[in-house]
Order: C-alpha cells, then structure tokens, then sequence
C-alpha cells in the first residue's frame, strides 16, 4: 500500500472519499460539505435513522446527487471530542475492511480531521497507517491453499498537509514493517526457525542495509567466553545455540556508544529435564519472542536510517530433554563468574540472558534493555495487555513508560528490591535460577539484575503480549512498537 499526504479540494475528488460521521447527528466539516452539495442527502439517512454516527458503522454510497466521487465512505466515528486510541484504531479497522471489499483503488480520506482525544494529527496517522498494516498481515507460507486477498486499494491518501503528517507516514510504515518482521519469525515453526534460521535472519539482514553488521557466534566461541551457563541450556539440543550481534552504526559520532537490545531466542522450550505439560506445548515456538521483536526493531530503525548506534543480539538456542541435557542440581559457573544452581531446567531464559548480559559488557554500552518471554507468572501479575518492565535505572524506565504510553504499547513497572535476591539464595553455590511461588516475574528480573552492573539496563517481559491465544493465535509483533519509539525519541533527545 502506498500512503499520501495531500490536501484535497473535496469537490475534485472522481475516486473515492471516506468522511467521518460524529454520534448526535453532527457533522465532521467535510461531511457537512457533503450533506450541503448533495441537498441534504446525509441529513435524510439520519433522519430515517439509516446512520447514526456510532462507531463501527461504515457505509459505502454511490452516485450521490451533484457530486462527482463514485463512492462516498461515511464512518460512525463516535462521540466528538470522547474518541480515544482504541476506538480510533476500531474505526480504522472497520473502515479499511469495507473499503477493501469493494473495487476502490484510491481513497482519500478525511479521517485525519477526527479528533482522538490528547492526540494530535501525527498520531491521527500514525495509528492509521499501523492499523491499515496490520490488516493486511497474513502468514500462509505453510498453507498449500492461500486464502485470497483480492483487493483492489493500492493507495491511501490522508487529505492533509504538512511535515508532520509525513514524518508520522514514515515513521507508522517502519513500526509496520519491523512488526511484519517479527511477527514472520516468531510464527515460523521451530523445525523450520531454529538457532541457525534466526542466525541466518540476522545475517541476511546485513545484506540488505549497509549501516549493518553481523556477527554470529557458535558454541565453540560460547565456549571460549566461557558462555556456561547459555551452553548448558542448549545441551540438550541437536541444534547448535547461535547468538547473533547486528551492529548498526549511524551515529553522527562514529564513537558513541551503542544502545544494545537483548532479545531471549529460544526457538523451542520443551523445559528441558523439568519437561512442560503437553498441553499449548506448541507455544514455546514463540519463546523466541524478544529476539524476534529485536530483529524487527534493527530493521525498523535500518528504514529510518535513525542517527544512533545500536546493537541488537540475539541469543538464539533450544531447551529440550535429551540424555546429554542439563539437569535440575546441576551447579554453572556463568561467564561473569558466579555460579548458579539450577534448581528447574525450565527457568531456562534467565540462564541463556545472563551471559548474554556479560557478554555485551564489551560494547561499553549507552544503555541495555533485555527483551524476554520470560516468566508465566509475568501473565499472571498483567495479562495479555501490559508487558512487563523491570529497571535499576528510574530514568530509563520512564523513558520505556513513555514510549509505551505513546505507541499504546503498553509496559507496567514491577518493583525491584533487595528482599526479592533473597528469595535466589542458594545452599549451593551464589545463585538459586528459581525464586520460590511468589513475585515470579520480579525474581527473575532480580536475578538477571545480577549481571547487569556495568550499564544502565531494563529488562521487558513479553510472556503475555508476544502472542495471541485461541482462535486468533499467533505473534503480535509486541513490543517492537514500543522499542522503536523509544528509539526514536532517543535520536530527538540527542
Ligand atoms: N518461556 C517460559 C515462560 C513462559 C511461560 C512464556 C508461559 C510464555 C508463556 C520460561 O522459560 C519458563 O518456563 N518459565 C518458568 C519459570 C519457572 C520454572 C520459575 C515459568 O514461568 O513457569
Ligand atoms: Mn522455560
Ligand atoms: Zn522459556
């Protein structure tokens, strides 16, 4: 789909046009010229009570007397000056799902006049052009028949003008993008997307941009770094563990340090020794959900060509029972030198992230986050809506808050205190990799807090936004939005 900002004299328009109807009868200014040109014709369809102005309503009319469009969208937009974000992406659904079954080409639309309470028109077409994305998102690569998405619509003009409208294009169009990127791997099943896929990603990803980078390491190197802890977790496997360094350069100042985003890349967690019940097994295909979403981000931001430095990684391997697996009892000495007593082989992600953390201590980093489905408890405490977010650095977190706030991405602040290391004690060695029944989501954060001294650090758990359940399962793209944002405005900041 291509997108335009143009500022378009109604009374031109031959193509198609979508106005906005507010609930009480009143009028948007370009449904008012509408009603005005074709002698009323809006006001007799509400007074027969034929539209409303309710959300979810659209409309197609053609042939509306004295005016030259051939067809006419009118969109229930609710309530003037009460539409929120949610609402306004609703309306947005409904409208392009209207418009794509019919033979329009071309709309131009006058929704970007529709207020969205506390936003302005960047926002207006930001979530636009994010919606209209995602709607047009399909993964059928292992389908042998395609469903057929027959739509004519090739170009979406916002009747707008300035700067800004075009910024907000730009920017929706490379979230949209680094979602689509996401949401394709972490929906690829794990015979298919397995460490060395997610390498080859990463890879492949340098191809296409030349402010790219990448480096991918094996065992023998994880080994070499005395990586012991990730090793341990991808014992079990066949599948070698592969942790991949995509190092975008762009920063004005060629030394700056870098942003570095940690992405969890479990291509499938059985639980290892401490096996899973079988029941939505399935889903641990997507427990690479933070590497997934920090690869979408690297090529949302390589689109933007955003003045940063920023490296992303990828600690790709898989957690399964096998003879040769780790086992509960088993006593790690990680990469930073502390030891770790594994107590449950399934608390696999803590492990494979902690010596990716010391790792990335050698890109003497502006900041980490980590991005993880890292705890089922993590859903427990928040639910499908709010990722996770845990910090050691206040001014970090309400960056990520703000962010998150803004792309409607949303993360929720879990504290992170000293009593919760007490819960990671050990009789054996420096560290338990459990935390006991309670406060999951936090004893795993404070256990990854352990390895992240050298550098402010926040850490995003995904468990329960990475993907959908049920009859719309798969991956959300969650939270590259947010990411990128931050991003974003961390270029401004600078
Ligand atoms: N990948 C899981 C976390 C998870 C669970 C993500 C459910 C999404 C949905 C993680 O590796 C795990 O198994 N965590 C354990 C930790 C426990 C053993 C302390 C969990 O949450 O049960
Ligand atoms: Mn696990
Ligand atoms: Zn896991």
């Amino acid at each position: 789909m291509k997108y335009y900002v143009k500022s378009t004299a109604l009374l031109d328009i031959k193509s198609n046009i979508i106005i906005g109807l507010y609930e009480n009868g009143e009028f948007s200014s370009s449904a008012k010229k509408i009603d005005e040109i074709s002698q009323g014709y809006l006001t007799n369809l509400i007074q027969s009570g034929e539209i409303t102005g309710k959300i979810g309503e659209v409309l197609v009319l053609r042939h509306l007397p004295n005016y030259s469009a051939e067809r006419v969208f009118v969109v229930g937009v609710g309530k003037k000056g009460e539409i929120n974000e949610k609402q306004f992406k609703q309306i947005i659904q409904d409208t392009i799902k209207v418009v794509k079954s019919t033979k329009a080409q071309e709309v131009i639309s006058y929704l970007s006049d529709i207020e969205i309470k506390n936003r302005d028109l960047y926002w207006n077409i930001r979530f636009s052009v994010e919606t209209i994305e995602t709607s047009f998102y399909q993964f059928e690569q292992f389908k042998s028949k395609k469903k057929e998405q027959d739509v004519a619509l090739t170009q979406f003009v916002f009747s707008t003008q300035g700067e800004v409208a075009q910024q907000a294009i730009e920017h929706a169009s490379a979230v949209a993008l680094g979602v689509k990127f996401a949401k394709d791997v972490a929906n690829c099943p794990p015979n298919i997307c397995n460490p060395m896929y997610l390498a080859e990603q990463a890879k492949a990803l340098a191809t296409r941009s030349d402010l790219i980078k990448t480096t991918v390491l094996g065992e023998k190197e994880l080994a070499e770094l005395k990586m012991n802890a990730y090793l341990a977790v991808s014992q079990g496997s066949v599948n070698e563990a592969q942790l991949s360094l995509i190092e975008y350069r762009n920063h004005p100042n060629p030394n700056a340090k870098p942003i570095v985003l940690v992405g969890k890349g479990l291509t499938f967690d059985a639980g290892g020794i401490s096996l899973k019940p079988a029941e939505a097994m399935d889903e641990m295909k997507y427990d690479m959900g933070g590497a997934a979403s920090v690869y979408g981000v690297m090529n949302a931001i390589a689109e933007l060509k955003l003045p940063l430095n920023v490296i992303g990684v990828l600690a790709g391997c898989e957690n399964l029972p096998d003879g040769n697996a780790y086992r509960p009892g088993d006593i790690l000495t990680t990469m930073k030198g502390l030891t770790v007593e594994v107590l449950n082989t399934d608390a696999e992600g803590r492990l494979v992230l902690c010596d990716t953390l010391t790792y990335v201590e050698r890109f003497d980093p502006e900041l980490v986050i980590d991005v993880a489905t890292l705890t089922g408890a993590c859903v427990v405490a928040l639910g499908a809506h709010n990722s996770g977010l845990i910090s050691t650095d206040d001014e970090l977190a309400k960056a990520l808050e703000q962010a998150a706030a803004e792309t409607t991405d949303k993360a929720w602040r879990l504290p992170l205190s000293e009593e919760y290391q007490e819960q990671l004690k050990s009789n054996f060695a420096d560290l338990a990799n459990i935390g006991g029944r309670w406060g999951g989501a936090i004893t795993a954060g404070a256990f990854l807090s352990n390895f992240t001294d050298k550098y402010r650090w926040a850490h995003l758990d995904i468990a329960g936004t990475a993907w959908l359940q049920g009859a719309n399962k798969g991956a959300t793209g969650r939270p590259v939005p947010l990411l990128v944002q931050f991003l974003i405005n961390q270029a401004k900041n600078a």
